[in-house]
């Protein structure tokens, strides 16, 4: 399949993902959809909570999946809100994300049709990852 059609894929599977997403403290849904490097497609949605510190975004419910699936490399996650403006990934999130692919690429759509594009490297230069402990 062409990377066209997988992106296409990966677009569906957030938009997908969002329709779950069980958000009635903020009523900002959020989908994401986190492609792992064989092509494998993990949904996540964000899931709030009344105790509003336990609620998870979006972007950490499909890592959680995928490394409970037993994977660990992804290339993209594709976000999806009804933002004005694409979104990126929270400060959380990008050092979640960074620890099993500091090269992903982040494309954020908006339910109306936009779309930004970055790569984690620049939304979280200098990172914190497993290699900065001293015993690894
Ligand atoms: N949220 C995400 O799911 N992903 C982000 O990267 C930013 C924020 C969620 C968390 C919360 O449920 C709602 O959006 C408002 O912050």
């Amino acid at each position: 399949m062409s990377d066209a059609g997988q992106l296409q894929l990966l677009r569906q599977a957030a938009v997908a993902a969002r329709e779950h997403a069980y958000a009635p403290y903020s009523h900002f849904r959020v989908g994401a959809a986190l492609r792992a490097t064989d092509g494998t497609i993990f949904p996540g949605c964000n899931v709030e909570n009344s105790s509003y510190p336990a609620g998870i975004c979006a972007e950490r419910g499909a890592i959680a999946a995928a490394v409970a699936a037993g994977y660990r490399t992804f290339s993209h996650v594709v976000i999806v809100t009804d933002a004005e403006h694409p979104t990126p990934p929270c400060g959380i999130c990008r050092q979640v994300l960074v620890e099993f692919s500091s090269q992903l690429e982040i494309i954020s759509v908006t339910t109306a049709g936009a779309e930004t594009i970055w790569s984690l490297s620049d939304l979280l230069p200098s990172p914190f990852t497993p290699q900065s402990l001293p015993h690894l």
